[in-house]
């Protein structure tokens, strides 16, 4: 992560807020991909802030989401400011150990704390971007004291050898998993590419939180669909990834680092193709699974991607319609 220190002009500052939002990208993903290969209500722990014992897999996914939020933020300003908010990430990695993974992400937060605090303000200059990246800050504090103190818990419990779920060789080579698979990279890409149109129409309120909600759909689609494979024996997979010798994975391109679409009409143009894409590859899954809970769950969210295209079809044509927009 690049930093910067001095904030004087506003480029400076779309600078520091452009690396920042790289990260958040990165880290929102990457939280999301420790958590979904780390059993259910296994590893609990005692959380310093809400002083309550929480299932450690349960919160990483709820710091995950924190995460995403600070990117809209971030998203959110830049493009106020006539920037251009940028979808590339920092590397993501996954270690075979849990606690392993809990380190990473403790030093990830320690590493972005410093960042946002270190940021040295010229007096006066952005007194709203300022106050914005300490409060972020102080999210990431919290996050950093609740992955250390889930992993006191673990080493408390003798769990520090406790591994991630991995990809069973056998489930691996399944075309039903191969297909869902896929379906989760395309869960994954519409989902950010909701969050780059919120961001794009955040001056257009309720076209801006209408896609959010889209978005949020999604995530709560690939979140179920972590689960199923698990139950399917395998793991959700980080794409364009090398494992070394010690089971490390590491991906410098685990999503996309583009969406289309740049303004209101090409950007609303591509939602019925991709909501449709995927509803068919969920055609080509159901067809495969036996009744039970996961065709069930799957169905909804096939039906739910209905909605989508009921919705994102008339979004366009009404854009199209009203002139002025
Ligand atoms: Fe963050
Ligand atoms: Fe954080
Ligand atoms: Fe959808």
């Amino acid at each position: 992560m690049e930093r910067i220190k001095t904030i004087k002009t506003e480029e400076d500052a779309l600078k520091l807020l452009n690396i920042a939002l790289e990260h958040e990208w990165a880290v929102s993903f990457e939280y999301l991909i420790h958590a979904y290969s780390m059993p259910k209500a296994k590893f609990f722990y005692r959380d310093p802030i809400m002083k309550i014992r929480a299932d450690a897999r349960r919160q990483t996914i709820q710091i995950g989401i924190d995460e995403m939020y600070h990117a809209l933020q971030l998203g959110i300003i830049i493009t106020q400011m006539g920037g251009t908010p940028s979808f590339k990430t920092d590397e993501v990695i996954r270690y075979p150990r849990i606690i392993d993974n809990l380190e990473r992400d403790k030093m990830t937060e320690d590493l972005v704390t410093s960042l946002y605090q270190s940021a040295e303000f010229e007096e006066g200059a952005f007194p709203k971007i300022r106050n914005m990246v300490l409060n972020i800050s102080y999210d990431e504090v919290r996050h950093s004291q609740q992955f250390v103190a889930m992993m006191e818990s673990m080493r408390e419990e003798k769990a520090d050898d406790e591994l991630m779920f991995q990809s069973g060789p056998e489930a691996a080579g399944k075309e039903e998993v191969r297909l869902l698979h896929e379906i989760m990279t395309m869960e994954n890409e519409i989902m950010h590419r909701y969050l780059k149109y919120t961001i794009l129409f955040s001056g257009h309120q309720d076209l801006s939180q209408r896609l959010f909600k889209n978005s949020i759909d999604h995530m709560k689609h690939w979140d179920k669909n972590a689960g199923a494979l698990i139950k399917m024996g395998d793991v959700i997979r980080i794409e364009n990834s090398e494992k070394d010798d010690a089971g490390v994975e590491k991906s410098t391109k685990a999503m996309p680092d583009s969406y289309p679409g740049e303004d209101r009409l090409t950007a609303l143009v591509t939602l019925v193709p991709a909501e449709q894409a995927i509803i068919d590859k969920y055609d080509r899954l159901i067809g495969m699974i036996p009744d039970g809970e996961i065709k069930d769950q799957l169905m909804i969210q096939q039906g739910l991607d209905r909605e989508h295209v009921f919705t994102g079809g008339w979004l366009l044509q009404n854009a199209r319609m009203i002139k002025g927009l």
